[in-house]
């Protein structure tokens, strides 16, 4: 399903991503760990084409994703919706609006510019807005949002565009534990219910665990673990983190306890 081979990315000098190499079959949620620089936000950005890669490719589906151009790369950016740790949202718009805009890439200049939107987008941004449960604050403006709910409001803007993956850029590290809670679990949900995938940047070990299929971790651009959430022991986090023996685990959690939580990190490790 997507094939990533030898992609690497260079500023200057340094490889910021270094010859990542791995294959996903299956839509799945993937997330990917490591430290600050490791070049986690740099693999999305090349997955998303907004930043060209140096050398290497990535097939999704069979389609080679780094030399489409024009409108065929504008359509796999629909097609791979990216969410981020600051929402991103226009704060001063109101919520289904914002929403709206996840459908800009099929839309005139003009219905733009007046904000013309047809009923039947209007509705179909209710309809997500109210899986995400948030549909009562749909008129509100963005801003007046608790963070959580606004980064709600972002997925359901990524789901307006029918997307096959998402790509989420820390999409928890601005949350409290609580609304980091509820936003993995959407994350979560959408991949269950609708089968797209999920590849989520992120910095906890804890949330890896829990929500994810399988792990990738990466230090100085290079993949250096690549397995099911049971095979990331405090040892291999040690190593992807590149600490020493008083490395601890709190220092990469959120600590969000959940008795309901063990279930389906274990039902994850299974299916993984
Ligand atoms: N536009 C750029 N110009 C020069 N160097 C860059 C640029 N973007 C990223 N880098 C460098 O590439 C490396 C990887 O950066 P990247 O943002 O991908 O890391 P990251 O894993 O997402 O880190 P963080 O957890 O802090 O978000 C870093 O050394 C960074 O300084
Ligand atoms: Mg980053």
């Amino acid at each position: 399903m997507l094939v990533v081979e030898n992609l690497t990315k260079r500023f200057g000098r340094n490889a910021a991503v270094d010859s990542m190499n791995f294959s996903v079959d299956r839509p799945m949620m993937l997330g990917i760990i490591g430290r600050s620089g490791a070049g986690k936000s740099t693999f999305l950005r090349m997955m998303n084409r907004m930043t060209d890669a140096t050398q290497g490719s990535l097939t999704f589906e069979g389609r080679d994703v780094l030399t489409l151009r024009g409108r065929e790369r504008r359509n796999w950016q629909a097609d791979c919706a990216m969410i981020f740790q600051q929402f991103n949202l226009v704060p001063r718009m109101d919520v289904v609006s914002n929403v709206l805009h996840g459908t800009l890439n099929r839309r005139s200049t003009f219905a733009t510019m007046f904000n013309l939107f047809p009923r039947e987008d209007i509705h179909h941004a209710i309809d997500i807005l109210e899986r995400m449960g948030i549909a009562e604050h749909a008129a509100k403006r963005a801003e007046a949002l608790s963070g959580g709910q606004q980064q709600r409001v972002a997925i359901a803007r990524a789901l307006m565009q029918d997307p096959k993956v998402i790509l989420a850029d820390e999409p928890i590290a601005s949350l409290d534990p609580m609304n980091a809670q509820i936003v993995m679990e959407t994350l979560r949900r959408i991949h269950e219910e609708d089968g797209r995938m999920v590849i989520a940047n992120l910095h906890t070990l804890d949330t890896a665990r829990r929500y994810c299929d399988r792990v990738i971790g990466m230090r100085d651009g290079r993949i250096v673990f690549d397995g099911t959430p049971a095979q990331l022991t405090t040892g291999v986090a040690r190593d992807i983190y590149g600490a020493d023996d008083s490395f601890s685990e709190d220092a990469t959690s959120t600590e969000i306890r959940d008795a309901a939580r063990p279930a389906l990190t274990a039902r994850a490790a299974a299916t993984a």
